[in-house]
């Protein structure tokens, strides 16, 4: 089985790479920084340099990626943006959340979306519970709150254009990264364990769904 996972230097990216590579799965994963990818290359994982912020790094995949097939690809590249909805985003601040949580994968699924297993396979995004409109109780972090949400948007509206493809997006917990800091409740370990599961459990019948790494479905 064979894996492309975005965003694997650190955190959940890396622990996911580690969990795939243990179970026997090809896994290319990539970083944004040269100096990230020989720890990759020496956890067995064919090591691939990728910015999603970078136009000319996405529309290398065209050619670097040329003949390859996956069985699973997920996005977790991502940055958080900290403050409430009286902290008003500047457009350079909005553009580079955005940019980094929504549209890099928009602007990688049409060359991704055909090297699934001949479009059957699946897509996963790493999104939060913080993208839940439903399920909002405050407004902290509202910018990634948005950017959540967007690419929820984005993963339910992908899945009518490519049907073959079980399209999802999971929120992993609340995760001891450098995002999710010391406080966080979930070791990186727990938390690609359940992920690993839900995304096995997964079958064309969910595409578009919107899950914790419990398995429970969210509201959106
Ligand atoms: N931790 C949590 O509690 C939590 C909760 C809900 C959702 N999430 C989501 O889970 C995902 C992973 O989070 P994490 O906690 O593991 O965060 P993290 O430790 O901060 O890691 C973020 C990852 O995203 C990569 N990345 C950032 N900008 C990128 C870019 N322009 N191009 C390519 N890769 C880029 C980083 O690469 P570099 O090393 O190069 O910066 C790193 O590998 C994110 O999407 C996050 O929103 C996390």
């Amino acid at each position: 089985m064979r894996a492309l996972i975005i965003g694997a230097t650190r955190g959940i990216g890396l622990g996911l790479t580690q969990r795939y590579l243990a179970d026997g799965w090809h896994v290319t994963a990539t970083a944004r920084r040269e100096a990230d990818l020989p720890q990759l290359q020496s956890l067995g994982a064919k090591p691939l340099k990728l910015d999603v912020t970078l136009p000319s790094s996405i529309m290398s995949m065209e050619w670097v990626l040329a003949g390859e097939q996956y069985d699973l690809v997920i996005y977790v590249a991502g940055i958080l943006s900290r403050g409430p909805a009286t902290a008003v985003p500047t457009q350079a601040e909005f553009d580079l959340v955005m940019h980094t949580n929504v549209l890099g994968m928009m602007q990688l699924l049409p060359c991704l979306a055909p090297k699934l297993a001949n479009q059957h396979g699946k897509w996963i995004a790493i999104s939060s519970g913080m993208g839940s409109i439903a399920e909002a109780q405050s407004s902290a972090n509202w910018l990634y709150r948005v950017s959540k949400a967007a690419l929820n948007m984005a993963i339910r509206s992908a899945a009518f254009d490519y049907p073959a493809v079980t399209f999802a997006a999971l929120c992993p917990g609340w995760v001891k990264t450098d995002m999710g800091g010391p406080q966080a409740t979930l070791e990186v370990a727990d938390s690609v364990q359940g992920l690993r599961q839900v995304i096995a459990g997964l079958s064309l019948a969910d595409s578009g769904c919107y899950k914790n790494h419990l398995g429970h479905s969210l509201s959106w």
